[in-house]
């Protein structure tokens, strides 16, 4: 069987799907704490992995959710949550002033750039050589796809560099504040609420 045999059973696929798909974690606990606190109007969690996360918030908040990601086992797991699942790279498809509310715990662990992203727990972890590279095209779209009034929930961890991130925050025109933080022995995580500077 391979990974995308349409002809594969269904709990065959779910196995696959489970071992290609980031499933939930601290990070992600802390990213759906501070959504289902924040989040308001029609949310978009980018690179919603199992889909977890979008599924609390629909859930606990009673809000419309999409998650969309990279890697279409993700969106598929999402969908097989009740999440309204898409196949997408961060925010290109998406119309300007689409969502109130965008998420995103991105793949943020600093990689040796000789790392060949060949497979889709790759994407799901490295954030490239400096650990950003995801988080800099994100910032510079955001502000298109969101609504006025609109909110970012991002969540970053001090292994990608907690200053520069917030430098980028602040070139992308955005106001910060910390809903939630977390340290662990390894890193100390931290959710910021973005606001488009006044
Ligand atoms: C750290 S995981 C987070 C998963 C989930 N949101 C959670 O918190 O459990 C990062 C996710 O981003 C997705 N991803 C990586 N590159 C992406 C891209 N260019 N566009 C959309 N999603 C992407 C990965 O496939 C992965 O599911």
């Amino acid at each position: 069987m391979t990974e995308d045999d349409p002809d594969a059973g269904l709990a065959e696929r779910r196995g696959v799907d489970e071992a290609v798909v980031y499933q939930p974690a601290e990070d992600s606990g802390l990213l759906a704490e501070a959504a289902v606190a924040e989040a308001h109007g029609r949310v978009l969690e980018v690179g919603t992995g199992s889909g977890w996360v979008a599924q609390r918030v629909a859930e606990e908040r009673g809000l419309d959710v999409v998650g969309s990601d990279l890697n279409p086992h993700a969106a598929r797991q999402a969908r097989e949550r009740g999440v309204e699942g898409v196949v997408a790279d961060l925010l290109s498809p998406f119309r300007a002033d689409a969502f109130d509310t965008v998420c995103f715990n991105p793949p943020y662990l600093p990689t040796d750039p000789d790392n060949e992203w060949d497979d889709w727990m790759e994407h799901a972890l490295s954030g490239g050589e400096s650990g950003r590279e995801l988080i800099e095209p994100f910032l510079d779209d955001v502000g298109r796809v969101l609504a006025p009034g609109g909110v970012v929930l991002l969540l970053v961890s001090s292994l990608t560099g907690y200053d520069e991130v917030l430098d980028l925050v602040e070139d992308a025109g955005f106001d910060h504040e910390v809903v939630v933080e977390e340290s662990f022995p390894f890193e100390t995580l931290t959710v910021l609420r973005l606001e488009r500077r006044a």
